[in-house]
């Protein structure tokens, strides 16, 4: 990745944070995308890397950010469309309002970032192409009984990416779109429900049969290896990084 240009929404915190330091190790120059200006100012000065104040969920700001990158980098390799948000509503719960705020983030965001990142893409010097992976998760398989907006918008996810890696193949763009589909993962969304129930450790826990949650070094290094060339032949995939959690029988 040494050189290459990777924007990572999301990356103030948690998975995203994760994928920021490990792309900067591996010689990427990041522009971390969030709308946490604090946590994302910090993190990006740690690393030595940019940030930019931006909201997923608005046009306008992808717009900003596109011209941002066109100044300031002149060609985008990678995105990591991986801001998300849960909702905690079952569908008895559902506001019209958190319903539509949280597809605005993790659906209609990850395609405005997808539209925005080919734009940019098409314009890369040579035929250099790129990489899109977008931040699914294993409830993209399993539903959440308790979050009706978000096991409905990380099935959308394969959906979006599937379509976008098609198109863009058939284009012969060279840029590759594929999602990953953490599993429990101890970030700032799980450890928002622990603080409220920390008996759920152990429920998070034993979703996966290895018997633990996994880590943003876990998610990152799969991030990193699809946004590389050693990717060269995936697109339009699923990948799974959640300890075996969709394999396991439920009953067993
Ligand atoms: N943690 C898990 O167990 C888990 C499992 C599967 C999938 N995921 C997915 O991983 C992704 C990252 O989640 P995380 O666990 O790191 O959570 P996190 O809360 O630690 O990080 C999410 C980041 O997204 C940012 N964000 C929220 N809304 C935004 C917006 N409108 N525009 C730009 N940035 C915005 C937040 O400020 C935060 O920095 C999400 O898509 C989430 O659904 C998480």
């Amino acid at each position: 990745m040494q050189d290459k240009v990777v924007v990572i929404t999301g990356g103030a915190s948690g998975i995203g944070a994760g994928m920021a330091q490990r792309f900067c190790q591996e010689g990427a120059r990041v522009l971390i995308a969030d709308t946490n200006r604090d946590a994302g100012e910090r993190h990006a000065a740690e690393l030595g890397c940019q940030f930019m104040s931006h909201d997923v969920a608005s046009e306008q700001s992808w717009q900003t950010l596109a011209q941002q990158v066109r100044a300031g980098y002149g060609q985008l390799d990678a995105l990591m469309n991986n801001a998300g948000i849960v909702s905690n509503q079952s569908i008895e719960d559902a506001t019209l309002e958190t319903w539509q705020a949280l597809l605005d983030i993790n659906v209609t965001g990850m395609m405005l970032g997808c539209r925005t990142a080919i734009a940019l893409m098409r314009d890369n010097p040579g035929d250099m192409g790129g990489a899109i992976v977008n931040t699914a998760s294993s409830t993209s398989y399993l539903a959440l009984p308790g979050d009706a907006a978000y096991s409905t918008s990380k099935a959308a996810v394969v959906g979006l990416t599937k379509s976008v890696a098609v198109h863009c193949a058939r284009e012969k763009l060279n840029i590759r779109v594929n999602s990953i589909h953490p599993g429990a993962t101890l970030t700032n969304i799980l450890r928002s429900a622990l603080d409220d129930a920390p008996e759920l450790e152990q429920a998070f826990n034993a979703m996966s049969p290895m018997g633990r949650m996994g880590t943003v070094e876990e998610v990152a290094a799969l991030a990193l290896f699809l946004a590389s060339d050693e990717a060269g032949f995936c697109t339009g995939g699923q990948f799974p990084v959640e300890g075996g959690t969709v394999s396991l029988h439920p009953g067993m």
